[in-house]
């Protein structure tokens, strides 16, 4: 094993870890890479398997030609052959123009089959036969065509029970398979674990100017000797829910426990998964861990959203100079439980939140910004210029104001004030208004 070349190509591709299975992996695709040989990588979901092609072909004669990824599973069934191998005009409905197809613009180049089980047995003899001949045939056409592409294919479900089940052609799985690479679960790499952790950690604190998050040595025990099904995917994903929605910084196992870390080995997860290491049993746990795969990533967006939706409401906010935009930021200031990374962010790390000036220019309504007539008209200018107010009593005055127009109806107050009842209760109380 050439550990300096293992280690280059870790830092060109981001690729953090030091356990030895990967390394190995890592190596036999740099050994394989300036051959003609077909390669197929085996490993769980998450696992990291998308880099290795690319390695492989940037290390290959053919790194100047094309390569592309083609993602198996992803595509139509209906139009996977036209996709993979291109098709004539008028060949069916939808075929507007003639199509290359991926095998036909990568000659001379690489083509990565991911999750090649997923192909359809009608692709499947195609792809024999381009593989052993180098020839294929565009859909509705009869021109035998050429091409020279190596293929690389990556797999997360069980080929010999794919096999056995008449889903996968035993004889291309021999063809693909002529160098089999395996990559390791996550919770084989001990230390890497946590490597991988303080790594996206330290990524989410520069995108988001936040201060990274950081491990108790209980939290880090837990990460250890978690099963982590979705593997390293999962603990981005992990890494990026907990330094976006967490307001602590340093993150204890209650609270990785909190974001569905499970410290039970026997329990679901691990015994649905136990073994999982090897090829051959991928396959029993695969439509688990595409559930699992997208509920993280549905979470992990959601958290995105979240935090764009109040970015942006914090840049309007920036934009407006005034009374309404002040007892937004009021409403935020004053429910802690509503605080966001953004928020914390703001008052940790990036510069002491500005001190509340109230001037007139504030309540006076702005070219471009229109104000809720009344709420400008009712405020007493002469009397926040006496005495500058802080925000609570604003919050104050406007409320009072308020239930005043509204007869004190506080459903209508509620509402005016664009804050829940709840909220309007929770004040008028703490306020003392409630006599
Ligand atoms: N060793 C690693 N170091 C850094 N990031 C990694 C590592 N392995 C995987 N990742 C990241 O984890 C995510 C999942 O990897 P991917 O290759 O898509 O998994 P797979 O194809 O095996 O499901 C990607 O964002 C990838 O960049
Ligand atoms: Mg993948």
């Amino acid at each position: 094993m050439n550990e300096k070349v293992i280690q280059q190509i870790k830092q060109r591709y981001g690729i953090v870890g030091n356990y030895e299975g990967l390394n190995r992996s890592i190596d036999i695709a740099i050994q394989v890479a300036p051959t003609e040989l077909s390669v197929l990588i085996y490993g769980e979901s998450g696992v990291g398997k998308e880099v290795l092609p690319k390695v492989i072909h940037d290390n290959s004669v053919r790194k100047h030609n094309k390569y592309f990824a083609i993602n198996c599973g992803s595509l139509p069934e209906g139009t996977i052959d036209s996709e993979l191998f291109g098709h004539k005009k008028g060949s069916f409905t939808g075929a507007l123009d003639d199509r290359e197809g991926y095998f036909g613009v990568a000659n001379n180049g690489t083509l990565f089959l991911d999750e090649v089980g997923e192909l359809p047995l009608a692709t499947q003899a195609r792809l024999l036969r381009v593989l052993e001949t180098g020839e294929y045939i565009r859909v509705g056409e009869s021109e035998v065509r050429k091409t020279n592409v190596r293929i690389v294919a990556a797999t997360n479900v069980n080929m010999q029970k794919a096999i056995r089940e008449g889903k996968f052609r035993e004889d291309l799985y021999y063809r693909l398979n002529t160098i089999p690479i395996n990559m390791p679960p996550l919770r084989e790499r001990g230390r890497d674990i946590e490597l991988l952790f303080r790594k996206f950690a330290y990524d989410i604190s520069e995108k988001y100017r936040i201060e990274p998050v950081r491990l108790t040595e209980d939290a880090r025990q837990l990460l250890l000797r978690y099963k982590w099904p979705g593997n390293i995917r999962q603990l981005r994903n992990l890494v990026e829910q907990i330094s976006i929605i967490s307001q602590e910084r340093e993150i204890t196992s209650d609270i990785l426990k909190a974001y569905g870390v499970s410290d039970d080995s026997s329990g679901e997860t691990g015994l649905v998964l136990h073994g999982m290491n090897r090829p051959e049993h991928a396959a029993e746990a695969h439509s688990y861990e595409k559930e699992r795969d997208m509920l993280f990533q549905l979470l992990s967006s959601i958290g995105k959203e979240v935090k764009d939706l109040k970015e942006l409401v914090h840049s309007n906010l920036d934009n407006l100079h005034g009374a309404q935009a002040d007892s937004f930021r009021m409403f935020e200031e004053e429910r802690p439980d509503m605080a966001t990374p953004i928020q914390y962010a703001r008052q940790t790390v990036m510069q002491p939140p500005h001190p509340y000036v109230v001037n007139e220019q504030h309540f006076q309504p702005q070219n471009n910004v229109t104000y809720p007539q009344e709420s400008i008209q009712d405020v007493d200018i002469e009397a926040i210029e006496e005495t500058p107010m802080s925000n609570k009593a604003l919050m104050k005055k406007n409320i009072i104001e308020s239930l005043k127009r509204n007869n004190g109806n506080r459903k209508k107050t509620a509402k005016e004030l664009e804050i829940s009842e709840r909220t309007l209760y929770r004040k008028i109380k703490d306020y003392g208004l409630d006599i």
